[in-house]
């Protein structure tokens, strides 16, 4: 994930089928990008962030005929459960993407022209192991390992030749493994986390033409150009939403940035193959070089991050009945706030290779030890004693040296930004909310070795009490910004607090900020009134457990 020179950054997710409701896992991977795009725009970048849903699938309609509904009715009930559930979770999604809408639908038809033309995309036959009962064709494996007969009922399944279209996969190849090899000579790896990379490698290495088009889809899905029998497999179609959305004057730009593609390992092969093979042969077709330009064979990638299971280690799914719903989602906002389900998800969830349970203890622990008793503790313990010192003003004073203290914070926020800086690139969200953290605790160790509580009760020790307090509200100025990604409301609580309400201002609808300024030491202007306000993450208490 790195920001080209021009700091224009593209970030996507997957697009959710709308069979049904979301879940969690959607909600993670879009609040995972959500974090990303804010702190892109944090440090002034110009970012663009796409969710959506997928709506041609077979399931769709299939599952839009069990409630007699058409299966745009059924599509468009629950895209709207969708975008609703993430805009209650103050989701900053640039678009939302909806692959019925005419817009998609004109540029998926124009590409897949474009590919019929040069041949990458040509007329075949498909034949197959054909279960009549099902109206299905039959995996070869899983045909011989029922003997050839259906798995339903008994009868012998059929050998049948279907016209189909298929794209040139296997012609890239070659093209594939030199990208995957210049990229990794770069260091920025295609595939991340890396060690997800070798099964892709050698499945290209393999890899045969597919199938793009399917019969029988009762008009549910985008025609084939030139051929209304066929509709383009939803996989292609849906895989081209991260292109149709920016192939605009105004947004091409971002595309040409190189894209950031957020997905789980379930999608892998699509994203880490059959997409960038799509790119390199729409790139050769008449006016669509820009396809694949320096920029996205330089930065585009796909991180594929692990599951959430349940406690049991299963994965968190709709069929397995183990998911949080959206209701069970805005329990957790009730109980704990937005900011506290966004700090959880994006710290403790699977980013690497091991998937993570949800845990509702966890939860419970990570909210009372990180927001409650870290972060929220000690913004009201200094606002408090500045309340209550200096008259609920910034106090004038800010030497490092107090009582023979060094504060160290100051030392401290030098390493950290670029710090941040290469963790976020690197896809890393615990890290950085980590030292935002450290640095809330060194202003804890610092109030517990300068006792300012106690200094106060000499009127000559005034001064130092004003210093030690300056400096601690000037570092936890500093950790709220670093900490916004995560938990933006409550930074915005904070800094409206403190005189830093023009930073929400700059950052409202999504407008970018100015991290590196932000966080540069000493910018509390003396006499700056602090309101002490409500606690910003009250302590939870443990017996009240959701
Ligand atoms: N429609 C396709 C994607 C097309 S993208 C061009 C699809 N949709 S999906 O609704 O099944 O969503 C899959 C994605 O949802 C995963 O890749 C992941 O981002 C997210 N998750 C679904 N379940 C999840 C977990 N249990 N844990 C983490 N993420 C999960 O596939």
């Amino acid at each position: 994930m790195t920001t080209p020179a021009d700091n224009t950054f593209y970030v996507t997710t997957p697009i959710y089928y709308v069979n049904d409701k979301p879940h969690l896992g959607h909600v993670y991977t879009t609040m995972v990008a959500d974090v990303v795009a804010r702190y892109h725009r944090l440090r002034g970048d110009d970012t663009f962030f796409l969710t959506g849903v997928d709506e041609h699938a077979a399931k769709v309609s299939d599952k839009a005929a069990e409630y007699d509904l058409s299966p745009q009715e059924w599509a468009d009930q629950n895209a709207a459960a969708f975008r609703g559930t993430f805009e209650k979770l103050e989701m900053t999604n640039n678009d939302f993407v909806r692959t019925s809408s005419q817009r998609h639908k004109d540029k998926v038809t124009e590409y897949v022209s474009a590919l019929l033309k040069s041949g990458d995309v040509y007329e075949g036959e498909y034949v197959g192991w054909y279960d009549a009962g099902q109206e299905e064709y039959v995996p070869e494996n899983k045909a011989k390992d029922n003997d050839y007969k259906s798995e339903v009922n008994g009868k012998p399944l059929v050998k049948k030749t279907e016209k189909n279209y298929f794209f040139k996969l296997e012609k890239y190849r070659d093209d594939l493994l030199a990208f995957y090899a210049e990229r990794d000579l770069a260091g920025k790896g295609y595939v991340q986390p890396e060690a997800r990379k070798n099964e892709v490698v050698n499945r290209i290495k393999e890899a045969n033409d597919i199938p793009i088009s399917r019969t029988g889809s009762g008009g549910w899905g985008i025609p084939v150009p030139g051929d209304e029998e066929q509709t383009i497999y939803v996989w292609i179609d849906a895989l081209f939403n991260y292109l149709t959305y920016v192939d605009d004057d105004e947004r091409r730009h971002y595309w040409a940035s190189g894209a950031t593609h957020f997905i789980a390992k379930d999608i892998l092969w699509f994203h880490a193959a059959i997409w960038p093979a799509l790119q390199m042969a729409l790139s050769k077709c008449d006016g669509y070089a820009w396809v694949w330009g320096e920029g996205v064979q330089q930065n585009q990638l796909v991180y594929s991050h692990s599951y959430w299971v349940s406690e049991s280690g299963e994965k968190m799914s709709k069929s397995l009945g183990n998911f949080l719903d959206p209701a069970a989602i805005d329990n957790y906002v009730e109980e704990f706030g937005l900011d506290a389900l966004r700090y959880f998800l994006a710290t403790r969830g699977p980013l690497g290779t091991t998937d993570s349970a949800f845990s509702p203890d966890l939860f419970v622990e990570v909210y009372n030890s990180d927001l409650a008793n870290t972060f929220g503790n000690s913004c009201s313990r200094v606002s408090n004693m500045i309340g209550k010192y200096f008259d609920a003003k910034t106090p004038s004073r800010q030497d490092a040296k107090v009582q023979g203290v060094t504060f160290n914070a100051e030392t401290q926020i030098q390493s950290i930004l670029p710090g941040s800086n290469s963790a976020f690139n690197a896809c890393n969200l615990a890290g950085p909310a980590n030292n935002a953290l450290i640095l809330v605790r060194e202003v804890d160790s610092y109030i517990e070795k300068t006792e300012p509580f106690k200094l106060a009760k000499d009127p000559e020790k005034i001064d130092d009490v004003g210093a030690v307090l300056g400096n601690c509200i000037e570092a936890l100025r500093i950790a709220s910004v670093l900490l916004w990604p995560f938990i933006p409301d409550k930074c915005e609580a904070f800094w409206s607090r403190i005189g830093c309400g023009h930073y929400a201002e700059q950052l409202k609808d999504n407008g970018t900020g100015d991290l590196e300024a932000w966080v540069k030491w000493g910018q509390l202007k003396p006499g700056t009134p602090i309101e002490k306000g409500e606690a910003l993450f009250p302590r939870y208490q443990v017996e009240k457990k959701p």
